[in-house]
């Protein structure tokens, strides 16, 4: 039994490595582990080394703020992973303190996709002093939940559910078909039950929120026109490149970007590249906004700069 599971994602056998796969309805073979993964947290005490597996969802309750973040990486909604870690924008973070001291006024500042929002609690660390405004937003900033017969079924804005976790596996419809065949009675069965919401925000930039009307938490989509007042920042980390969207989506969102900054604000870029050792590159273009020519001006780039830093220069907005 351990040794299925410890082999859950792939077999290796005479050299060579094989993929369990069952037979789909339309005779396509497919990877059973893109649907159902093992709970890490509860296999991993099982079995030493166990090299498969994904932080347990269910941290998602935790008021650990470690435990919680581990969670995030596991909520996936349309494709996009809340993935996100403290440190992560380190570098950027320091560049922009000392370049920021130049405004002269105290800063209105809108991060964008912020997940649970814990390298935005990094910024405001960073940046105390200088803060008029600090909005953490997130598309996906909650979501609903119920708990039935050991599983935890997570619901996302249009009500679909994106995430079945239990103690011990953890479920993505990515194979609808699969994902239906093992839950369809229960979600039917759930469907007009009451659900409960849970904010997927870190413990740590609740506690700091506490008293501190400087800081919002709230809804906000990229692809919609920002509706509160202009920034003179904007950041957005690990949301705008092309293995999430198109060239058309990601020019409507820097348009909502420039439109979201005032005259001379700033827009930071920043992507985390992970490498093969497991650690990441922490990748990132900052620009001003040149209202005038209605364009993206590069002020500075960090360890080489964003994949689409070309894309974002070449186009002027309205
Ligand atoms: C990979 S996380 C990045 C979190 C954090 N900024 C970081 O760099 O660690 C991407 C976040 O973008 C959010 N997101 C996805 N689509 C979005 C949209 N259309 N508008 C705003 N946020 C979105 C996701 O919910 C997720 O929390």
């Amino acid at each position: 039994m351990f040794k299925i599971l410890y082999n859950f994602e792939r077999i290796r056998f005479s050299g060579k490595t094989f993929y369990p796969f069952y037979l789909s309805y339309n005779y396509k073979l497919r990877p059973v582990f893109k649907t159902i993964k093992l709970n890490k947290e509860y296999w991993g005490k099982k079995i030493p080394n166990l090299k498969y597996g994904t932080p347990n969802p269910l941290n998602a309750f935790s008021t650990d703020r470690d435990k919680f973040s581990d969670a995030m990486t596991t909520f996936k909604f349309l494709g996009v992973f809340k993935t996100t870690q403290a440190g992560r924008h380190k570098e950027t973070q320091q560049f922009l303190k000392t370049y920021l001291v130049n405004f002269p006024n105290q800063l209105t500042i809108l991060d964008i996709g912020a997940s649970d929002g814990i390298t935005s609690l990094d910024f405001i660390n960073v940046i105390n002093d200088s803060i008029k405004k600090y909005y953490v937003t997130d598309y996906n900033i909650k979501c609903t939940y119920y708990s039935y017969k050991g599983y935890t079924y997570f619901f996302d804005h249009a009500k679909n559910c994106f995430l079945v976790a239990s103690e011990k596996f953890v479920f993505y419809p990515t194979d609808k078909k699969l994902f239906d065949f093992i839950f369809k009675k229960s979600l039917k069965k759930i469907k007009n039950f009451s659900k409960q919401e849970l904010l997927l925000i870190n413990s740590g930039l609740k506690e700091k929120k506490e008293g501190n009307e400087a800081i919002e938490i709230m809804e906000y989509n990229v692809f919609e026109a920002w509706p509160k007042e202009k920034a003179d920042v904007v950041v957005v980390g690990n949301l705008l490149n092309k293995a999430y969207f198109d060239d058309a989506q990601i020019e409507t969102a820097l348009n909502n970007c420039y439109n979201a900054l005032q005259e001379n604000g700033i827009l930071t870029i920043i992507r985390n590249i992970l490498q093969e050792n497991g650690e990441e590159i922490e990748r990132s273009t900052i620009y001003k906004k040149n209202e005038s020519a209605k364009i993206f001006n590069k002020v500075h780039e960090i360890n080489g700069g964003i994949e689409i830093d070309e894309f974002v220069s070449s186009l002027s907005f309205k």
